[in-house]
Parts: C-alpha cells; structure tokens; sequence
C-alpha cells in the first residue's frame, strides 16, 4: 500500500508515521511518499521518521519529493495536509481580524474565510492531478478549512475525497470517558459541518446517556467541551457543541481574549516551532516531541482563560486522534473492515436543511466502496440557522476561488455571522490583500 503525504514536511507528519509503525495488520502501508514545496522542512521531518523507524522490522519506507506529480503517480492513498501560505500566513489572517475587532482564528469567521480563499485554487489544482494521475486513489483531506476544501475537491473527485477532522473524535472519547463507557461502544449522534457541529445524542444498547449526563454538574464539567460551555448552556440547548462552538457562543470573550494576548496563536506556533525546524544537531525525534507538548498544552488556551476554565487535561494532551481517524478510515477501505467514521463528505439528504453536494460532518459508513453518510437526528432550529449561513459562506468561498470574484469574496466575509459589518467586510478584504499575495488572483475591485 502506498500513501502519499501533501505537505510532508508538516509538523503532525510523525504522528502519521507512528501510527503507521505501529499498525502491524495485513494490508498495512509500506511506502511512503513526502511531498512539500520546502525541501529543507521536508527534510527534518525526514530525520524525525528516520528515528521513530530505528529498530522497527518493516518499518513503511520514506521517500521525499518537491515534485506534486511524482508524489501522486502511484499513491493508492492521498493525505492532503497542506497550509497555504504557511504559519506566516495564518498569524496574518489571525491578526487583521483582531486589529479589525472581530475573531481572528485560523479556521473560523474572517480568518478561515481568507485561509479558504488562499488554499483553494492550490487545493484545486491538486485535485486535477489526482483525477488525471491516480483517478483510483483516495484522497483524505486534513487541509483547513477542511469542511470548504473538501467541497471544493469534490467538484473534481466525486466521493474520492473524503475529509477528517480529530475534533469529533476527541469529543466522543472525553464524553464516553465522563460517562465511563468504551468509547467504541458508543453511537454518537453527531452532526453539522467541520468545527461546527452538535452532540445531540451517546446511545449505548439502544438508551441515550446524554440526557442523564447534562443532569449531572460534575460529570460535565470534567471534560474540555462541558468546562468551555458551562453545564448550564449545554443544558440549554440539549446537547454538547464542538470546542469551536466556543468562537459562536462566546464570541465576545473570545475575541476579547485573542486581542489582549501577547501574540496570536499562528505568531505564537511560528516561535514554538523555529527552532525545531532549524536544529541540525542532537534527537530530531526528542526536540519533535518537547515541541508537541507544548503546542498540545496551549491549544485553546485563551479560549479557556476567557471562561475561567482551567489547565487542559492531561488525557487531552496526548494525541490519537487526527492520525488514527485517518488510519482507521485508510484501513477500512482498503481492507473493507466495514467501520462508522464522523467524517466530512457529501451530504445526501442527511442534513434536511442542506442539498446533496454540500459537505457536510457526520457519522459515516465505511467500507471498501468508500464513505456514506448516515441518517441523523434533525438538527435543532438554532444550529440549522447556523450550519446554514456558514455554508453559504463556503459557497462563496469557493464561487470566489473558481471565477476569481472579489465580489464573491466580500459576499463570504460580509455574510458570516461573526462578521458584524458590510463595510468591514470590505475593509479586511482589502487589508488582507494587501498582505497576502496569495489573493493575487481576486478580480472585479471595486
Ligand atoms: C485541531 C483542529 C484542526 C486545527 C488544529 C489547530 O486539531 O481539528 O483542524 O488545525 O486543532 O491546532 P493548532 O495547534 O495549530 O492551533
Ligand atoms: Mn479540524
């Protein structure tokens, strides 16, 4: 089996890599193709897989490459984890917001608008070369926004594109662990788009232990999503939102918070992770893993100082999610080991309130056919409102990206719920152009 890695000299490639290592089954990968458009990334990256495979009998064998089509020629599978215009670019998207007053976060609200319009034509032309080089293989798409590219990737691929998130993952094994059940027993009800969806029911022998679970004050609020919301809201709506709900329902507070901070979360990963990438002595497999710890126990940090939330969990500081989601969907179509994934593909009438081709992220089947979307519970009036304006959102994100319109591209960021103003839309627009080449190609400024 043969997987390539877009983006391979991204800094979660070793948890790839180990997951891989450890995976003794038949059918397991054996190679492994790197691609990144910074040979010298790539190359650390390199050395750290290198020592995670000392001493490993068939350890999955490692080649790079700066060349997309020879990266692609031959893959059976595609892990698409690429980041546009790089940490650089995410602490702009990130700082412009908050200059502006609104949230700026690397996935969410005018920040992820402009990531999306940044990464799509490149996520575009990606998608040509699979259907024109390896028109069999999968493509798993981890490249934020995740949800949005994995839309736009679809117009070329049909369901060979398949997106992944570790956020639902994580939720369901904090929530099962509260509830003290195994995790893989449970049947989540879960549904919405990327880093925006619900918990609406834990089924466990055919009862739903969510109701019982928003009774109990203590058992919510051991775990990240029930300290961020607050028990009582989670009362209130009847269900356990996503952590990025966290950006929507505390928006004030968020925002808040990202502004009095020293610098923004892409500023703060650039710092975190410069010395990483540009150590040439000593264990590029230790200095790996103190950075990731370090990256893991600072994640939503001012998210949880704005609610008086506390340290993350321990538990949480421990990966095993984004890699495994990706290896279990990996094995399930290859080996056809029939699975149910929380993914993100195309709807077919599994949100009432969205047509067929929208991505959306819920429960899905997996087998060697691919990945199919289950049935859910209807959304609540609140969160359809909400999974409806942001996909209008991502449609004009993508509209922007195919035609080139800048009046698509204020349209995206003017009709986002957590973009207050016509007028500012227009405004970021404009600044984030002026510090983004990437954005080059909008047209139609008027
Ligand atoms: C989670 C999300 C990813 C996101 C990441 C950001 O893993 O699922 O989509 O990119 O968090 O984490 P970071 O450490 O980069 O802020
Ligand atoms: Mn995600």
């Amino acid at each position: 089996m043969r997987l390539t890695i877009l983006g391979g000299g991204g800094f979660r490639v070793p948890l790839v890599y180990r997951a891989l290592l450890e995976d003794r089954g038949k059918g397991r990968v054996t190679h492994v193709t790197l691609y990144d458009l910074d040979a010298s990334r790539m190359a650390t990256i390199g050395r750290v897989l290198a020592e995670q495979a000392e001493g490993v009998a068939d350890a999955p064998e490692v080649r790079v490459t700066t060349d997309l089509d020879e990266a692609l020629t031959g893959a059976d599978f595609v892990f698409s984890a690429i980041r546009v215009g790089g940490l650089e670019g995410r602490a702009v998207d990130e700082r412009v917001a908050l200059q502006e007053g609104v949230l700026g976060q690397e996935t969410v609200g005018a920040g992820g608008i402009v990531y999306g319009l940044r990464t799509l034509p490149v996520a575009d032309h990606i998608a040509r070369r699979v259907a024109a080089l390896a028109p069999d293989a999968w493509v798993i798409n981890f490249t934020n926004p995740a949800g949005t590219v994995t839309e736009a990737m679809s117009r070329h691929l049909g369901d060979r594109v398949i997106g992944i998130c570790d956020s639902p993952v994580g939720l369901g094994r904090r929530v099962a662990s509260a509830l003290g059940v195994d995790p893989a027993a449970v049947w989540l009800d879960y549904a919405g788009l990327n880093h925006l969806g619900w918990l609406r029911a834990v089924r466990v022998e055919g009862r739903d232990l969510l109701p019982g679970l928003l009774q109990d004050d203590d058992a919510l609020t051991s775990f990240e999503e029930g300290k961020l919301f607050g028990a009582e809201w989670l009362r209130t709506i009847g269900a356990i939102p996503n952590e990025y709900l966290h950006y929507y329902y505390f928006n004030r507070e968020a925002v808040t918070a990202a502004r009095a901070a020293r610098q923004t979360r892409g500023a703060l990963l650039i710092d975190q992770q410069r010395r990483f990438y540009t150590e040439t002595t000593g264990s590029a497999l230790a200095l790996w893993e103190s950075t990731r710890l370090e990256r893991e126990t600072t994640y939503m940090a001012e998210n949880r100082e704005a609610v008086g939330a506390g340290e993350r969990e321990s538990c949480d500081l421990e990966s095993g999610g984004y890699e495994q989601v990706a290896l279990a969907l990996m094995r399930a179509i290859a080996l056809d080991e029939r699975t149910t994934l929380i993914l993100n593909v195309r709807n077919r009438g599994s949100i009432a309130a969205l047509d067929g081709d929208a991505v959306v992220e819920v429960p899905c089947f997996v087998d060697a056919n691919g990945a199919r979307p289950l049935a859910v519970d209807p959304l609540p009036d609140h969160a359809q409102g909400l999974v409806t304006s942001v996909k209008a959102v991502e449609r004009a994100i993508i509209e922007a990206a195919a035609t080139g319109s800048r009046q698509a591209a204020v349209r995206a960021l003017a009709v986002h719920p957590l973009v207050d103003s016509v007028k500012l839309a227009g405004r970021l627009l404009e600044r984030y152009e002026q510090e983004l080449p990437q954005l080059g190609y909008l047209r139609g400024r008027n």
